[in-house]
């Protein structure tokens, strides 16, 4: 093996700051564009870093990989302490998207990506496969963009190529300062898709810089969310930081629609299921109607013989003799997976006019219902605790 491409394959880097101070002004008194920050990412997660303009989540980015150094405090990688390492190795173990891209304007895409791997010293070969496969990764057709020149891209494109050009050496660590700052908001949510997707194999340390809280929420496995004057207001996951925002600055800056945040964070199988009184074509119509008396939901779920769900009996409508057949079983309730979240389920009720929508497993077999009152509930700082799982 080539001992420069050792890097591939690196596993993710654990981040910590420890009481990080920065102060442009010269003087122990002078503002501090970052004070007194303490977190801990671990391996394998997105960090996002969300705040107001100017509230320090640049500079907290660049003493990362040692563009700008603390006044105070320390940031380890993976418990070293990075003020002794070598700041040009750091750089090189660490992908790093700027803010507005910085592509180097007369080289072609391709050189573009590969820089780390050229200062690596990788043969000029892999350089090549390497943009190329990675073009592939953020979704760039490599026969068609590899030879362009940044000018020749949109800004949606450049952003594209600014990731790439990031994880080109298969970084422990990612910075990345506004990755999709530039561009239309269709653009945006299709890149965080995106790189939601990659994350999911790649499972790198990301620390994600925005302003926007909504691409905070959707981001990051933790928040962290900075005030002005560089001091941090809440570390916690999205589902925490709705439900519990630390201060009437978290509050307001999460916005007055946290409990609809929240149902975008949550699932339906975060929620007890009503079980259905089912019943199958042919049975029995005087023993469903006794069943059905004695529970409270009013309705009977026709179900085929797999156990999948054909449609509804109104309690009013099931004959006192005979069978059911499933001809007079009337239209279905929206369908939910198990993964549909909470803002979906609750948008599908609303279209479809109707309270209550069938939970389904992968085979289509009832799993049980869902009502708009249990999504209403779940959406309450008060309610089941939301389990996060950004990126699945
Ligand atoms: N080189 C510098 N010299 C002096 N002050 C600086 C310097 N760079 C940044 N600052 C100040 O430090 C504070 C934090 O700046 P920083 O760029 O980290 O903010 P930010 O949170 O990234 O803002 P934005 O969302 O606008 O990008 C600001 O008040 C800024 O004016
Ligand atoms: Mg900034």
């Amino acid at each position: 093996m080539e001992p420069d491409e050792r890097a591939l394959g690196n596993a993710a880097a654990t981040v910590e700051f420890e009481h990080v101070t920065k102060r442009y002004d010269a003087g122990e008194n002078g503002p501090g564009a970052v004070n007194d920050l303490s977190f801990v990412v671990p391996a394998g997660k997105i960090c996002v870093l969300v705040g107001p303009s100017g509230c320090g989540k640049t500079t907290s980015l660049k003493m990362v990989n040692r563009l700008i150094e603390p006044t105070a405090g320390r940031i380890l990688i993976d418990g070293r302490d990075i003020s002794t390492e070598d700041p040009i190795g750091l750089r090189r173990r660490i992908g790093y998207v700027i803010q507005q891209t910085g592509l180097f304007p007369h080289q072609t895409i391709g050189e573009n990506i590969a820089v780390v791997p050229r200062l690596l010293g990788w043969p000029a070969s892999r350089q090549r496969e390497r943009a190329e496969e990675l073009l592939g990764i953020v979704g760039l057709d490599a026969a068609r963009y590899r030879d362009r020149y940044p000018s020749q891209l949109s800004g949606g494109e450049r952003q594209r190529v600014g990731v790439a050009r990031a994880l080109a050496a298969d970084p422990p660590l990612m910075l990345m300062d506004e990755p999709f700052g530039a561009v239309d908001p269709i653009v945006r949510e299709h890149l965080q898709n995106e790189l939601l997707r990659v994350q999911a194999d790649l499972a790198k340390t990301i620390l994600f810089v925005t302003h926007d809280i909504d691409e905070a929420i959707k981001m990051g496995d933790l928040v962290a969310v900075m005030q002005n004057g560089g001091r941090l207001a809440q570390f916690a996951p999205p589902a925490e930081l709705l439900a519990r925002p630390a201060s009437e600055f978290v509050a307001r800056f999460v916005g007055a629609d946290r409990g609809l945040k929240r149902m975008s964070l949550m699932r339906v199988r975060d929620l007890p299921l009503h079980a259905a009184v089912t019943a199958r074509p042919g049975d029995d119509a005087a023993d469903a109607l006794r069943r059905i008396t004695a529970d409270p939901f009013p309705y009977l779920l026709l179900v085929d013989r797999s156990g999948a769900p054909i449609g509804w009996f109104d309690e009013a409508e099931i004959p006192a003799t005979g069978t059911l057949s499933a001809d007079a079983a009337v239209s279905m309730s929206p369908l939910f997976a198990p993964e549909t979240t909470l803002k979906d389920a609750l948008s599908m009720l609303l279209d479809n006019e109707v309270q209550a929508g069938i939970a389904v497993d992968r085979g289509g077999r009832v799993l049980g219902l869902v009502t708009d009152g249990d999504i209403a509930a779940a959406a309450r700082p008060d309610g089941p605790a939301a389990r996060p799982d950004a990126g699945a």
